[in-house]
């Protein structure tokens, strides 16, 4: 696994698009796995801007969304699908039939599900998965004591992940208390794994995932047992872990490695 610490959310969000550029320069149709919320904004920014600037093409790529609250159409504006589109989707060249997001309003969340994961194996699997974690260490909505062999299926909300997604709606019980979302076993069968965290309120969480021990009480701890990880963070989420001085040692050393 790979520790980056970097001064801010912008160096944390430019250094992401990096990774994501050299994928699809590598492998122009390239699967990615993308995640919403307010951790990935700053990426999905700057890819819009390498798109317009640098000419960086979307033309053959597909995604797959980890998550969608159940409930909510795509139009409305609190949904996953209007986030997506906003902040990446209508400022690059993904052809629409490429984008899989997880349904809201299907009728039949078991068949949608399986569904959704035999898309993915159909792609080719998810060459690179974005991810945030949540306060309580959640990887897409994989809340504490989700099973860490977990595939796509309806999860009900912790308190914790409601009072903490409110802001971004009028009330906290607007907030919807079931999602779907991808399982900690569909996350850990991606190629390789981002996964970003800024600011001091994530600290604690990250510590967990990182240095704490496997545990489903800590979903994103369970990428500890993947062999392509790589954790982009500001230096406040970094703020709580141990070895912080030691990543920043193999950051510095990794230029002149045999
Ligand atoms: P946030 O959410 O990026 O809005 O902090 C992260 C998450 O819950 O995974």
């Amino acid at each position: 696994m790979e520790v980056i610490v970097k001064d801010n959310v912008e160096e944390m969000s430019k250094t992401a698009a990096r990774v994501v550029a050299r994928t699809l320069n590598a492998k122009p149709d390239a699967v990615l796995g993308l995640a919403t919320g307010s951790t990935p904004l700053g990426l999905y920014k700057e890819l819009v801007r390498m798109h317009e600037d640098e000419g960086l093409d979307f033309g053959q790529v597909t995604t797959f969304n980890l998550d969608e609250y159940v409930g909510l159409t795509q139009k409305d504006e609190q949904s996953y699908h209007y986030f997506m589109h906003e902040n990446l989707f209508k400022h690059v060249n993904i052809p629409l039939s490429n984008i899989h997001i997880p349904s809201g309003t299907t009728d039949n969340y078991a068949a949608f599900c399986n569904w959704y994961e035999d898309r993915i194996v159909e792609s080719g699997g998810i060459d690179l998965q974005i991810l945030g974690i949540g306060s309580d260490g959640h990887i897409a909505f994989n809340e504490p004591s989700s099973s860490l062999g977990s595939r796509t299926r309806i999860k009900t909300l912790a308190k914790q992940t409601i009072d903490d997604n409110a802001r971004f709606f009028d009330s906290p019980d607007q907030v919807p208390v079931y999602a779907i979302t991808m399982g900690v076993g569909t996350i850990l069968e991606a190629g390789k794994l981002i996964l970003l965290a800024n600011g001091a309120h994530k600290a604690d969480a990250v510590a967990q995932a990182i240095e704490g021990p496997v545990t489903s009480m800590i979903t994103a701890s369970a990428l500890q047992l993947h062999d392509d990880v790589m954790y982009i963070l500001d230096r406040e989420a970094a703020s709580k872990l141990k070895m912080l001085d030691y990543y920043e040692w193999v950051q510095d050393k990794m230029v002149d490695a045999p």
